[in-house]
């Protein structure tokens, strides 16, 4: 949420800036705006709106300066003008500011420097940093970096930032407080940005700073220090992703470039995690998965608690059904961001999950740490074991937590979680069969029967993808003009895909969509149906297959317009109760969330296409959501 860039070095600073906030305009994309040093003099650009706006303004100006910052803007604070775009001033122009977050006292601060008579030029909480920072430099005889550090002080709330000044042109200062911020080492120059998509053209040797740690990057080199000043010795890693990963590679949008990723994400996923030597009747002591927990873990977990957000939620609910299916663990489901304010009781010999892509999801990191902190004042049997599902293993969400699975589905660029869902939700598969394999809950015939399946998912969603990608686009086209409303129904195992084929559809085609369980339908939102709403049934055959037909041909009975998804052994039986059937291959239920969401996925994004929508950045969205 807001993409934060900074440059210094040899080169010309604007265009890095510009391009590395390209890459990170998935974050926010309502304003954007670089500041650069050049001759002790600080010139400022910004603009409203998505990115080219600004490329535009500065198309027909030349600026050799070698230092500057940058940023991509997701409003919290103040409309999206053009006034409210980052970077933020002095008044002298002299210092320039940054940042990622949320100010929390920015209220006070402002009150107390407009009455020395400081004038604001934004509704922005950032604001007050510049001007701070500059009230230290003029009132005392202090470095950049001393000025930036007492700044900090001042400020709550979670943020990162990265300050320049006209009166130190071979200093950039980056700090962090809760908001990630990744320094990028080159030669001879040096970068800071909030996500490293932006520091791959250019290194891949970063270092991600630590909360309340500030670093001074210098073309000499970068020196880190705690917030209370103490010098850090880090050193830089080693990135293997490459810049390829973050094309379009010949996909309209990326989007539908990640959706076409997923059979090859599958496979990757299933090498990593699944033991190629076990059989189910030798090594009786070796586990199928390989997720490296411990035996503590497998044997002394009792309850499980999720928390999540928006898709990774919906992910969660399919990994409640298995570790409580499959593995017999009680396990609850919840929003981060309620989870934080009603917490469960504390139960003894607790596993608690954060599930997020990004890693920096501000909610589901804040609910982790709350768990965090009250438990490690208890006594062993409640001592936190922290799990984290994530894309990113570096990110904060990595840091915090004892325990990782990492889903591997590569940078996901799409505002849209699509590949990185489905690796989510096969990271659950992976626990919950090794819970089941150590605490003995399924039969090792069991076992390797849903192994065997998971073996055969990445030729079916490749299947998928070729017999449906176009059908889909047709059927899209029926709903581009007149329709406001979708209603998904699905059960069991499938009602978190019909929740997420309706969370898929309205951010990205800004229709209207609601998933209910198939059952509840009757108890309420049937009386919503008409020939103007078409109803999406998830209707994978399997223990609740029947029921989802009857209460399919509930809708149809009050003329709603009925879709189904379904196995394609089942087409032309259900071709009988749904208006148009988009099928998958054949698989058995347990394994069929992986298969069925990919139709919804196409659906929401032929429509969101045809209706000439931005795809990949949504209106009011951000990838990385890292503010509270
Ligand atoms: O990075 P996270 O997985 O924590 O993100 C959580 C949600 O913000 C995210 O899933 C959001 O709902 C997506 N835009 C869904 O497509």
């Amino acid at each position: 949420m807001c993409g934060i860039v900074g440059y210094i070095g040899t080169q010309a600073a604007t265009e890095i800036l510009i391009s590395g906030l390209e890459r990170l305009e998935y974050r926010g994309y309502d304003s954007a705006g670089i500041a650069t040093v050049l001759e002790g003099k600080l010139e400022c650009v910004k603009a409203k709106g998505k990115l080219y706006n600004l490329r535009e303004k500065l198309e027909h100006t030349v600026n050799h300066a070698q230092i500057g910052i940058g940023h991509t803007r997701w409003a919290t604070h103040g409309k999206p003008e053009e006034h409210n775009a980052h970077p933020h001033l002095d008044s002298d122009t002299k210092v320039a500011v940054v940042q990622n977050g949320i100010i929390e006292n920015y209220r006070e601060l402002r009150e107390e420097l407009t009455s020395k008579g400081i004038e604001f030029s934004s509704e922005t909480d950032t604001e007050v940093i510049p001007h701070l920072i500059s009230q230290y430099l003029t009132n005392s005889n202090i470095t950049l970096l001393e000025a930036v550090q007492k700044t900090i002080t001042r400020l709550e709330g979670a943020f990162a930032i990265a300050v320049i000044s006209a009166d130190h042109p071979y200093e950039l200062i980056v700090a962090r407080q809760q908001a990630p911020i990744t320094l990028g080492f080159g030669q001879g120059e040096f970068f800071c940005a909030s996500d490293v998509t932006a520091l791959l053209p250019h290194t891949h040797a970063v270092l991600t700073l630590e909360n309340s740690e500030i670093a001074r990057l210098t073309p000499l080199g970068v020196e880190i220090y705690t917030f209370a000043g103490e010098r850090v010795s880090r050193f830089p890693r080693t990135l293997d992703w490459n810049p390829g990963q973050v094309e379009k590679q010949g996909f309209r949008h990326y989007m539908l470039k990640e959706i076409h990723e997923q059979p090859g994400v599958v496979r990757s996923s299933l090498e990593t995690y699944l033991n190629p030597n076990w059989h189910a009747d030798e090594n009786p002591n070796f586990s199928p998965i390989n997720l490296g927990l411990s035996s503590q873990l497998h044997e002394n977990t009792d309850y499980i608690q999720i928390v999540a957000c928006g898709t990774s939620w919906h992910a969660s609910l399919i990994g409640k059904y298995l570790l409580e299916q499959l593995a017999g663990i009680p396990t609850t489901v919840d929003y981060a961001s309620e989870y934080r304010y009603s917490p469960k009781p504390v139960i003894p010999n607790t596993l608690t999950i954060g599930v997020t892509q990004s890693g920096e999801t501000a909610d589901t990191i804040a609910a982790l740490e709350m768990e965090q902190a009250r438990r490690s004042k208890l006594d062993s049997k409640f001592q936190p074991q922290l799990l984290a599902i994530t894309n990113r293993p570096e990110s904060t969400i990595g840091q915090l937590c004892n325990h990782i699975i990492n889903t591997q589905a590569g940078i996901e660029i799409g505002v849209a979680a699509t590949k990185t869902f489905i690796a989510q939700v096969l990271g659950f598969y992976y626990l919950a069969l090794d819970l089941a394999y150590h605490r003995k809950t399924l039969s090792n015939e069991r076992i390797t029967e849903i192994i065997d399946g998971l073996h055969h998912i990445p030729d079916s969603i490749e299947k998928t993808l070729e017999t449906q990608d176009h059908a889909i686009e047709e059927l899209a086209h029926e709903f581009t003009q007149e329709t406001e409303d979708f209603i998904f129904i699905g059960r069991g195992i499938n009602f978190p895909i019909a929740l997420e084929g309706a969370l898929k559809l309205k951010e990205i085609s800004y229709i209207h969509a609601e998933a209910y369980p198939a059952g509840e339908m009757k108890h309420g939102p049937i009386a919503l149906l008409d020939h103007k709403v078409p109803v999406v049934a998830v209707a994978m055959p399997g223990s609740v297959y029947e029921k989802v037909i009857s209460n399919a041909q509930e809708a149809k009975a009050r003329d709603a317009r009925l879709i189904g998804v379904t196995s394609a052994m089942n087409a032309t039986e259900a071709g009988t109760t749904f208006d148009d059937v988009l099928t998958v291959p054949e698989v058995e239920e347990l394994l069929s969330p992986i298969l069925a969401v990919i139709p919804l996925q196409l659906l929401s994004y032929h429509i969101a296409a045809i209706k000439g929508l931005d795809v990949d950045q949504p209106r009011n969205l951000a990838k990385s959501v890292t503010v509270e």
